[in-house]
């Protein structure tokens, strides 16, 4: 299985911490942002990684990250997103790179304490469709969110104003070769980007849907006080794990 970052976009909701570098190269805690979903890849024994970059500061990322050493990879592919036209838009330019396998995506500003092996295992099991993780939370509306029917998902809707369960969507979505060519139908939403829920609920149509929940806390970073709680989740389980940033 490939895996790709998606850290494009323009940041808009950082204003002005994004005014003169990128989001994923904002620091949380004692790492920049895109560390994370990068690690979490790899904890998942994915080592063929692509990242999607954006905006005015895209080649940052090479001289940040250049090869992977630093995560014990060989190597790490790139490409560039003009504009922002959404989630699905930025993954849709790694059609050439997945090359027909399948695919574990992690949005760039998704950060979480516990790794996703078992749930890679488990899509690399399953062989075709889609695999996404869900995570309760109290806040379910800043989120895609899952109505659940039983053992199945009926739909996701993102971000309803009356969520139907408490049961967010969060950035971390599987995906067989058919992504792309879902992706292809997608038409722009309310706020001009291709979604990457529309692309889920056409697995979920198809009947092709999996999902698993995810262990451990769960955050994204993109707005001012997701940025700050992610500090805080970090610093307090290097703490729990007898690490303090002053002592590495
Ligand atoms: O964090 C999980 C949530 O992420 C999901 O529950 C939602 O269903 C999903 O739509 C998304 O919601 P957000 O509105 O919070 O996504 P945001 O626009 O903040 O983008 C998240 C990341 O996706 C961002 O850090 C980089 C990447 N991205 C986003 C856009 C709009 C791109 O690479 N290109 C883009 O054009």
């Amino acid at each position: 299985m490939k895996g790709i970052v998606l850290a494009g976009g323009t940041g808009s909701r950082l204003f002005p911490l994004t005014k003169i570098t990128n989001k994923h190269l904002l620091p949380i805690y004692d790492k920049p942002m895109i560390y994370y979903p990068i690690q979490t890849l790899v904890d998942a024994g994915i080592t063929d990684i692509m990242v999607v970059t954006g905006g005015r500061n895209s080649g940052d990322f090479l001289r940040l990250l250049a090869n992977g050493k630093e995560f014990g990879l060989k190597h790490i592919a790139y490409t560039y997103q003009e504009g922002e036209g959404g989630i699905a838009e930025a993954l849709g330019l790694c059609e050439h790179f997945a090359d027909g396998q399948p695919i574990c995506v992690v949005l760039g500003d998704n950060i979480m304490e516990k790794s996703i092996r078992s749930a890679a295992d488990d899509f690399r099991a399953q062989k075709r469709g889609a695999r996404i993780l869900l995570k309760e939370v109290p806040d379910a509306g800043r989120f895609g969110v899952a109505e659940m029917a039983g053992e199945r998902i009926a739909g996701i809707e993102e971000k309803p104003l009356n969520p139907k369960s408490n049961c967010a969507v969060t950035g971390i979505y599987m995906y067989d070769e058919t992504v792309f060519q879902k992706i292809s139908t997608c038409k722009p939403s309310h706020r001009n980007e291709l979604e990457i829920t529309d692309v889920n609920n056409a697995y979920i149509q198809e009947g092709t849907m999996s999902f698993s929940f995810l262990d451990g806390w769960w955050t994204d970073a993109g707005t001012f006080d997701s940025l700050i709680r992610a500090a805080n989740l970090v610093q307090q389980s290097r703490t729990n794990n007898g690490i303090t940033g002053d002592q590495q």
